[in-house]
């Protein structure tokens, strides 16, 4: 799966509609079974409390430094609330072993018009008993089982069939809490033979966006329907009754009815032509391939009116609504070039006869990566040239390469549970990366990986509240609560790290090994390590005393990274590391471990007198050991060195003063391009966190960011801007924030000269980058060139005859424009985007102007707004709403009112988005990032205080928005006034 941008995913555990009705009398089957349950919980609760309670207070302590002790009691608040949560969910989720499934046939009606909305289904399930056993036990939730049709048949394969005997059932009942369909029979079920489970079931397509869902559209005043799934991670279960668990793999062979003027698709290709629907008039079943040996997450079935276009093999296709067709081109030029690249790069051939990606209106993550059938929000797969932009292309780019690297990393080798996420998502969101860069080699991908994902992970992995990459989980609830940036950037950065310290070559060969061994299985990333320490061995890589596994463990079973401290001896030319773990609340806090984290760190480095950034190989390792000497740098005391070659290695570096004061003179030479790109990018990146930790002074560290005066590259200014962010969100409310403004803008003085307001065809990508940046710093600060250019442009566009067909801003400088000219506008200037808004027909210009009606200075606009995202047909779509809500905390006065909506309206929003709260994930820390006072902190505990049991899987978000809150706090206490003196230093 790919995560939206601002929406991990609109999941919910919505409550069914249908009842649960016969199931089991309770003397036969429940009633003991409740009553033993009811006495094990009672024990199993106290249990928990006696011996977990003592474990909730002592996790960290606050030390001396603090200066109120008020915070402690805050944050002891925050902490045993996260604690008391954790506990609930620990009940046994998994399906008992003693029968697995081996091949599915599922046939399903959907009657997609509004006041029906239902869809018939049946399913026949043919499954091997490992164990005797008296229940077939599978997933169902939120459908209504025909109880009086369920039926269980010994099946013999010489004859093919089900053989006559069926078995007789005593019961059926509901687990609701487990999502289990209980079928209790009184024969038993034989270790060795073979059983056809038979079920009928009647479902609901909801709005969702999650299980066999609906979705919509208009042409003209008519609304058309259709209906689409998403099953990752526990949602095939609300769409048929199947063993819904990722290695318990079978092969599916699907059937969809669907209404003669509609078209179905599944993973599958169709076999033969489509029959009547016998009693259903205007309908026709389409019957699809037996699929190969897959996990349930990755079926998908898709009912619609859409158009379609063909590769010219005619085995690629794309799928859109009608007017929306046209924008599917790009993907159906790189979709094959890529998938084609894949089977080179993992040497095994696509193993299924076509691919089809679907455009769909509504959707809640980015995309799904189905087996042949991958789904797609509008915005991750459609494209317009010259309405988009380039990071809207470069976006379905990713995304594209995402879920096709998925298709082997995934789909044919599957991590045998959601423990091992990381993995395969870590994985895709690596070599989406190698993909694209495969057919856009002109944009420097690989170079933007380390400032988009893992400089980009580094500040959430910096928290205490973090979380390790390899992690237990077991409620559904849990389980999506791990699609998150940890698992997929930091997933993808210790993945580059293996491929470069194992070296390309033999990374891809051990990967290959790994694919096929354990083709259409599942495994665990112990194999993983497993293949990949055989090929270093034998390719000589790795010396026969070191494991992959070893080194790995370090980064995917604890939380957080190093920071290493080089420390050099300019007599001995000696240097000597030690490695610490990397918390931004540094100084304020200890975390108490049994034993403090050490990982297994690559080592390179250069010196001045080398200047060689191109060798990633590691020439030396600390072994998970607290500190290492290099006995000769190779650097003499006046030259400087520099660890971490082209930031492949996840983690920071910190220096002594001396080395970085040579580093800043080289900078600050007109020979700074001595330094590689990306090293610049990160010394600006861990310098400005450093001193955000409490491990650099910020006079240092400000230091190292003047040379950006000269600096034209889009990497190192993407690194001081985000860095910068920081700055200006939190001085922004404070006097002296004048200055800061004053400096920034001299040092964007030349680098707006050279990209300019003018977007040039042809430009890099990163040029383009860089002047999308560039421009909305300056126009934010008020920059006359940039504000007057922005205003006059929207002006232009407003006077265009017809706006809806005639955009004279050029893609690219639309972002920066629309918000400039809602910012310096007012209502009419507001009421103008938002016409627009409703009537584009491209949905990457419909986010563009979702972003940019946020930054208008009219408090009351942005309330309604607010209103408007969370009002059914408001025009905002449920999948979009996050994006208001971003949008709107993003400007300076927009995001108290973000909160306080939140606050307010915490019940409409519960309703709205369901109680899984994915969303609200995305509000929360959107409208709590620019906390930094006493105050706010205290609103937040309040809030969370009140609706602790509510949270869901909000909790962890919500825990860390309390610590970066609290950090916030700390922060401004502690640097406020050495920042102002700086600036004052540096802007006279
Ligand atoms: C089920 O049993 C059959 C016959 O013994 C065997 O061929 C098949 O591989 C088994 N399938 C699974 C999923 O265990
Ligand atoms: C939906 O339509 C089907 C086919 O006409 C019908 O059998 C079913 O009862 C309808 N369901 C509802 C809830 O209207
Ligand atoms: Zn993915």
């Amino acid at each position: 799966m790919t995560q939206s941008r601002e929406v991990l995913a609109m999941m919910d555990a919505h409550t069914t509609t249908f009842g649960r009705k016969r199931g089991c009398t309770i003397s036969r089957c429940g009633g003991f079974l409740l009553g033993a349950l009811f006495v094990l919980c009672l024990v199993a609760t106290g249990l928990l409390v006696y011996h977990f309670a003592p474990c909730l207070n002592g996790r960290s302590v606050t030390i001396n430094g603090s200066n109120d002790p008020r915070d402690d009691t805050m944050m002891e608040t925050a902490r045993s609330f996260s604690a008391s949560t954790a506990n609930k969910k620990k009940i046994d989720v998994r399906l008992p072993r003693s029968i697995v499934p081996h091949s599915y046939e599922l046939k399903l009606i959907p009657f997609i018009w509004e006041g029906n909305f239902t869809f018939h289904g049946e399913v026949r399930i043919l499954v091997n008993v490992t164990q005797d056993t008296e229940n077939v036990t599978l997933h169902a939730v939120d459908m209504k089982i025909d109880e009086n049709h369920t039926s269980i048949r010994e099946y013999s394969s010489t004859a093919g069939a089900s053989v006559n005997r069926t078995l007789k059932i005593d019961c059926q009942k509901n687990d609701t809490a487990r999502q289990f369909h209980i079928i209790q029979t009184t024969d038993t079920l034989k270790k060795g033979k073979q059983y056809t489970v038979y079920l009928k079931f009647t479902g609901y397509l909801n709005d969702y966006l999650q299980g066999f869902y609906r979705s919509s559209y208009t042409v003209g005043n008519q609304t058309r329907w259709i209906a689409t799934t998403q099953f990752q991670a526990t949602d095939a279960r609300r769409a048929f009754p199947c063993f819904d668990e990722p290695a318990l793999k079978a092969s599916f062979q699907i059937s969809i009815a669907r209404p003669k003027n509609m078209t179905s698709i599944s993973n599958m290709p169709r076999k033969g032509e489509p029959q009547p629907v016998s009693g259903i008039p205007n309908y026709l079943w389409d019957h699809y391939e037996r699929s190969v040996p897959m996990s349930t997450y990755l079926v998908a079935f898709i009912v619609s009116d859409f158009e379609v276009l063909r590769s010219p093999s005619g085995n690629f296709s794309v799928w859109a609504r009608s007017e929306a067709i046209n924008q599917s081109l790009y993907s159906l030029d790189i979709g094959p070039k890529v998938l084609e690249y894949f089977e080179d790069y993992f040497k095994i051939k696509f193993p299924l006869p076509k691919m089809d990606m679907v455009a769909l209106p509504d959707f809640s993550a980015g995309a799904m990566e189905n087996w042949g059938l991958i789904t797609y929000r509008e915005t991750a797969m459609l494209y317009q040239e010259g309405v988009s932009t380039s990071s809207n292309q470069q976006r379905v780019a990713t995304v594209v390469s995402h879920e096709l690297a998925h298709q082997w990393f995934g789909n044919l080798v599957t991590p045998s549970w959601w423990t091992d996420l990381w993995l395969n998502e870590g994985f895709a969101s690596y070599v989406e990366y190698i993909g694209m860069n495969a057919v856009e080699p002109k944009w420097k991908v690989l170079e933007q990986f380390v400032v988009h994902e893992l400089q980009n992970v580094f500040s959430l992995d910096a928290l205490e509240s973090s979380h390790p990459i390899s992690i237990e989980v077991g409620h559904p609830d849990e389980i999506s609560e791990i699609f998150d940036r940890i698992s997929y950037g930091k997933g993808a950065s210790i993945i580059r790290m293996m491929d470069h310290f194992l070296t390309t070559e033999v990374f891809k060969r051990g990967l290959t090994n790994y694919l096929n061994s354990k083709a259409y299985r599942s495994a665990e990333q112990n194999d993983l390590w497993e293949a990949l320490t055989k090929q270093a061995h034998k390719d000589g890589v790795l010396s026969s005393d070191k494991t992959v596994k070893e080194i790995m463990d370090t980064w995917t079973l604890q939380t957080g990274f190093p920071v290493v401290t080089v420390i050099r001896d300019y007599n001995r030319g000696s240097a000597s590391l030690t490695q610490e773990r990397f918390m931004l609340r540094n100084g304020t806090t200890v975390v108490e471990y049994k034993e403090k984290p050490k990982w297994w760190i690559p080592i390179t480095y250069t010196t001045e007198s080398s200047k060689n950034f191109g060798i990633t190989r590691p020439s030396h390792w600390m072994e998970a050991e607290t500190s290492l000497t290099l006995p000769n740098l190779g650097a003499n005391s006046s030259q400087w060195v520099i660890f971490n070659v082209q930031e492949t290695g996840y983690y920071r570096v910190n220096y002594d003063k001396t080395n970085w004061q040579l580093i800043i003179k080289q900078l600050n030479n007109v020979m700074f391009r001595d330094i590689g790109t990306i090293n610049r990018a990160q010394l600006i990146d861990d310098a400005l966190n450093l001193a955000r930790a409490g491990r650099l002074d910020y006079t240092t560290a400000l230091d190292v960011t003047s040379y950006l005066a000269h600096e034209t590259e889009y990497l190192p200014w993407k690194a001081a801007l985000t860095a910068m962010g920081y700055l200006d969100n939190m001085l922004i409310k404070f006097p002296g924030y004048d200055k800061f403004r004053i400096h920034a803008l001299k040092l964007l003085d030349n680098v707006y000269k050279q990209t300019g307001f003018k977007d040039t065809p042809g430009d890099p990508q990163l040029t383009v980058f860089t002047r999308i940046d560039v421009l909305s710093w300056a126009c934010s600060f008020g920059h006359e060139d940039c504000v007057r250019n922005a205003v006059t442009q929207f002006h232009n566009w407003r006077n265009a005859p017809n706006p809806d067909k005639n955009n004279p801003v050029s893609p690219n400088l639309k972002s920066v424009v629309y918000c400039t000219a809602m910012r310096a506008g007012g209502e009419a200037e507001w009421d103008f985007a938002w016409q627009r808004y409703l009537k584009t027909n491209v949905g990457s210009e419909k986010d563009l102007l979702l972003n940019a009606l946020g930054c208008t200075r009219e408090t009351w606009i942005l309330s309604r707004y607010l209103d408007w995202a969370i009002t059914d047909n408001s025009g905002i779509r449920k999948q979009d709403a996050a994006r208001v809500f971003g949008s709107v905390a993003n400007n300076v006065i927009g995001q108290p009112l973000a909160f306080n909506f939140l606050r307010n309206k915490w019940a409409r929003l519960k309703e709205y988005f369901g109680t899984s709260l994915l969303t609200i994930n995305n509000i929360v820390k959107s409208s709590t990032k620019r906390m930094n006072t006493r105050f706010e902190l205290k609103d937040l505990l309040e809030f969370v205080t009140e609706h602790r049991e509510e949270l869901g899987t909000a909790t962890r978000t919500v825990q860390q928005a309390m610590e970066q809150a609290e950090a916030n706090i700390r922060w401004l206490e502690r640097n406020h006034a050495t920042i102002r003196e700086w600036l004052n230093r540096n802007t006279a």
